[in-house]
């Protein structure tokens, strides 16, 4: 037989490491519904962008005969393409290999171009599909997987990190997509959880099934550990280009702002119609940053979790923002602990990633309840506070309605480092609510007047006159000016151009101690 020349031997060793696990497991992935690693880089990059890192990397376990089944690449396909001409790294994991299982190879292979990722500065994809643990290794494999937890950790907050859960991911695993930016899962294909169903049967009795345990909608709903829950493979990736579209390449650029003419007549006379007579009445708040932001431009995240408030991304005038607030149509816009924290790790991603903050304010105040108390609300709702706090990119308020009590105070008030605060008229920023106002401190007049419940609502009337308006802290300075709601895009658009060369500096420190 003649001898491959050294091309032939090339392209055949390419032939083999693009077939994966071979095409019976290829067929079997496609079975249940998944695409197979490349098959999702390729919808994920740039036509012929992709150029792969370690493709002929092999595993270096010896045991269990292992030595005999080697297969090209070691379950990860790994290297940098372009998203819309955007430079990202990424890792797929390839199913069909040892179930996508992480080896020493594997995780180095991964480490690899999360370093190239930290020298470039460009953001990391991993899109996971995993069985865990190569079991037929052992410390190597878990150290691995260390390995890469310490990198997530270094590269929080310098490059974004953005994980695609596309199939199982269990144990110590979840970890990684945990310390990440953002998690993306798909409905009925991908679970996470820590342990599975039959350990969840065994310890706590509990029948439970994959998809209940740790599927998309669980973590999109209940846990809160998914950003979004997507309908299919192909819905996720669309997910994660349209993400990137907001967010720069790393925290040394600026959030991307694209070419956007500014019209005469910015004015939205719909935003002039959606408040209610009745100030007890819902809105929906969706309906204010659809009047205000650039025309389908709002990208909601974490949409079914914890939906008394609403974060996500928008452009506003070309220039990328991100969006926090109150909902009233869901528990009247209450602040509680889920609340808290999904808006401070939102606020908390937008700070460190230069992307300027827009808070819209309807909040009657914090959930009341032993429940709340015991599960922490205090140091929960206080992750809120110290994410605005210590956030410095441009941040600019507006007070729709409701702003009381401490409420007032952790929206983005001014006294803590709002750079710009508007009111609409309809707002009313005060301690408490009338009611609750006149029933302490006309407690003694109430009680000794014959109709007890007529002089209760004068007091109520008098108090609401009196503070539930924008006007006395407009006359304080800490709102800056009351506005027409017809003209709110306007002076926003004007109000972050006017912010964007903004530069703020924090005290020296090590690191901040945030209340966790
Ligand atoms: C080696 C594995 C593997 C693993 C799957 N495979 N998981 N090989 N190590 N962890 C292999 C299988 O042998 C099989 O090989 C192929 O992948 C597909 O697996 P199936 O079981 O046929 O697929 P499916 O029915 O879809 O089930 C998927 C699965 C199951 C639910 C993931 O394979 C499973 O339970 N695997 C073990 C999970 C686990 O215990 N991992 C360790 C978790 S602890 P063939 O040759 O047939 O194709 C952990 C600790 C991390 O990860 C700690 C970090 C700090």
């Amino acid at each position: 037989m003649q001898k491959q020349t050294p091309l032939q031997t090339l392209n055949q060793k390419i032939a083999e490491a693009k077939l994966g696990g071979g095409q019976a497991r290829i067929d079997k992935q496609h079975k249940t519904g998944k695409l197979t690693a490349r098959e999702r880089l390729d919808l994920l990059l740039d036509k012929n962008s992709f150029e792969e890192i370690g493709m002929f990397v092999e595993h270096r376990c010896r045991d269990f005969d292992m030595e005999k089944q080697q297969f090209l690449g070691d379950g990860v396909v790994t290297g940098y393409g372009t998203i819309n001409g955007r430079l990202v790294y990424v890792y797929s994991q390839d199913f069909t290999v040892f179930g996508g299982s992480l080896s020493e190879t594997h995780a180095e292979k991964i480490c690899k171009i999360m370093d190239m990722a930290m020298k470039n500065g460009a953001p990391v994809i991993g899109l996971n599909d995993s069985g865990g643990a190569r079991i037929q290794e052992g410390v190597q494999s878990l150290g691995g997987y260390a390995d890469i937890f310490y990198r997530n950790t270094l590269a929080s907050g310098v490059v974004p990190q953005l994980s695609a859960i596309m199939g199982p991911t269990a144990g110590g695993a979840v970890y990684s997509p945990a310390l990440t930016d953002f998690i993306l899962m798909v409905e009925n294909t991908s679970y996470m959880y820590v342990t599975g169903p039959s350990v969840v049967k065994s310890v706590t009795h509990e029948d439970v099934t994959h998809e209940e345990l740790g599927g998309a909608t669980a973590h999109a709903t209940k846990s809160g550990v998914t950003h979004f829950a997507c309908e299919n493979e192909v819905a996720c990736i669309q997910h994660l280009k349209q993400l990137l579209s907001y967010i720069p390449q790393n925290c040394e650029e600026d959030a991307p702002v694209y070419a956007y003419e500014t019209k005469d007549d910015e004015s939205r006379p719909e935003l002039g119609n959606i408040m209610p007579q009745n100030a007890n009445q819902p809105y929906d708040m969706r309906r204010v940053i659809e009047g205000i932001v650039d025309e389908k431009s709002f990208f909601e995240v974490h949409k079914d979790y914890a939906e008394n408030i609403v974060v996500g991304f928008a452009f506003i005038g070309g220039r990328s923002i991100g969006v926090v607030a109150n909902q009233p149509a869901y528990l009247a816009g209450v602040l509680d602990i889920n609340a808290s924290v999904k808006a401070a790790r939102f606020v908390r991603f937008c700070d460190a990633f230069n992307v300027p903050l827009l808070v819209l304010v309807d909040v009657p105040g914090f959930l009341p309840g032993t429940d709340q108390e015991w599960k922490g609300i205090i140091t929960n709702g206080a992750k809120l506070l110290y994410a605005f706090c210590e956030a410095t990119v441009p941040k600019i308020t507006l007070i729709t309605r409701k702003a009381y009590g401490g409420a007032y105070d952790v929206m983005n008030s001014k006294h803590i480092g709002a750079d710009l605060n508007f009111a609409w008229p309809s707002a009313e920023i005060a301690v408490v609510g009338g009611k609750a106002a006149a029933e302490i401190i006309f407690k003694h007049e109430i009680d000794a007047a014959d109709d007890k419940a007529a002089k209760l609502q004068e007091k109520v009337d008098n108090y609401n006159d009196t503070f539930a308006n924008p006007y006395k802290a407009a006359a304080r300075g800490f709102i800056d000016e009351v506005i027409n709601p017809t003209d709110t895009r306007r002076k926003l658009i004007k109000g972050f151009t006017m912010l964007e060369n903004k530069t703020m500096a924090m005290p020296r420190k090590k690191h901040s101690n945030m209340p966790l």
